[in-house]
C-alpha cells in the first residue's frame, strides 16, 4: 500500500498507471467502514488499479460543530484498507495540500438537483462536494469512480457535475451497506449511544414498511404514514421525509408506471444527524 500526502508524488506513481486507462477512484472522508469497504472492493474488481482519497473537506460542511466533531481515525482507516489489497494507492493529503489559498466553494448550477432534501436543509452542500470532487477527479483522472447511493442525492449530483465540468469518467452507484439491524453504515454512527444505534433501525423499518404502502398509496398518504410514526417516537425526530423520481429528484406529485421512485429520510438521534434513502419500485 501506498500512502502519499501530496499531489507531486501522487501524481509522479499516476503517471505510470494513465496509460492503462484501468483506475478506479474511492473517493472518502475517513473513518471508514464497511459501506467504504464495499465500495473498495468492487473497484478493485473492475479496475486493475484504485486510489482511494481521504480527505474531510471543509467546504462542505455547513456546521462548524459537526466538522470539528467528524471522526478522524487514519491508522485505523489504514489498516482497513491494507486488509482488503495490499495494491491499493492512498491519498490523504493535508488541507493546505488540496486548498493552498484558503478553502474554495465553486458555485454550480445542478439544475435543482441540489435544491431539494439535503440542499434545502444544507446551504452550498452541493457546491462544497462538486468543488472538491472535481478537484480529486481532475488531478487523478480516474477511469472509473465510485459512490455510494447511501449518499443517492449526491451520487446523482456528482453525474452532473462531470458533465458540467466536461470530465471523462465512469460514475458507479453502488448498493448500500447497513448493520444488522437494518441502519444504513455511516461514520456518525460512531457518536450514537449503544442504545441509540438500536433504536435508529426503526428508520429503516419505517422505510420498508412505506415502500409497501407506496405500493397501494399516493405519495402524499405514504410520507403522511411516515410523518406520523415519526411523531408518535420518544428518540427519533423526523427531519424531512420526500419520494422523488430518481433522475430529477424532483417530489412526486402523481405516480406514472414508467418512472422509478426513492424515498428519502433524513432524522436526528439526539444530536446526530442521520440520512437514508430506499428505491420504492
Ligand atoms: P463519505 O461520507 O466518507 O463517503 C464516501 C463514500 O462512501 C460515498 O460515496 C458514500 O455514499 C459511501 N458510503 C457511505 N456509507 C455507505 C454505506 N453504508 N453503504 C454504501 N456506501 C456508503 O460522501 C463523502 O464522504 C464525501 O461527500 C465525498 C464524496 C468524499 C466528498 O468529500
Amino acid at each position: 500500500m501506498l500512502v502519499f500526502e501530496t499531489k507531486n508524488e501522487l501524481e509522479e506513481r499516476l503517471n505510470k498507471i494513465w496509460p492503462s486507462n484501468n483506475l478506479g477512484l474511492v473517493p472518502t472522508m475517513g473513518a471508514l467502514h464497511e459501506g467504504h469497504a464495499s465500495l473498495i472492493k468492487k473497484a478493485f474488481l473492475e479496475n486493475k488499479h484504485v486510489v482511494v482519497s481521504i480527505f474531510v473537506n471543509p467546504t462542505q460542511f455547513n456546521n462548524e460543530e459537526d466538522l470539528k466533531k467528524y471522526p478522524k481515525t487514519l491508522s485505523a482507516d489504514l489498516e482497513l484498507i491494507k486488509s482488503l489489497s495490499k495494491d491499493i494507492i492512498v491519498f490523504a493529503p493535508k488541507i493546505n495540500e488540496i486548498y493552498a489559498d484558503g478553502p474554495i466553494l465553486k458555485k454550480y448550477d445542478f439544475d435543482g438537483l441540489d435544491k431539494v432534501m439535503e440542499g434545502e436543509f444544507r446551504e452550498d452542500h452541493f457546491n462544497g462536494v462538486g468543488t472538491i470532487v472535481a478537484l480529486l477527479l481532475k488531478l487523478i483522472k480516474p477511469t472509473r469512480a465510485y459512490f455510494g447511493e447511501k449518499d443517492f442525492q449526491q451520487l446523482r449530483i456528482i453525474q452532473k457535475l462531470t458533465v458540467l465540468e466536461n470530465i471523462p469518467v465512469e460514475i458507479i452507484g453502488c448498493p448500500i451497506v447497513r448493520e444488522p439491524h437494518g441502519l444504513a453504515m455511516s461514520s456518525r454512527n460512531e457518536r450514537l449511544s449503544k442504545d441509540l444505534r438500536l433504536t435508529a433501525g426503526f428508520i429503516y423499518e419505517t422505510l420498508t414498511t412505506a415502500k409497501r404502502k407506496f405500493g397501494t398509496k399516493s405519495a402524499l398518504e405514504t410520507k403522511k404514514w411516515v410523518r406520523k410514526m415519526f411523531k408518535n417516537h420518544e428518540k427519533l425526530n423526523l427531519e424531512y421525509i420526500e419520494i422523488t423520481d430518481v433522475t430529477s429528484l424532483t417530489p412526486v406529485k402523481r405516480k406514472s408506471n414508467n418512472k422509478k421512485y426513492r424515498a428519502f429520510i433524513a432524522v436526528y438521534a439526539g444530536d446526530i444527524r442521520l440520512i437514508d434513502n430506499v428505491a420504492l419500485n
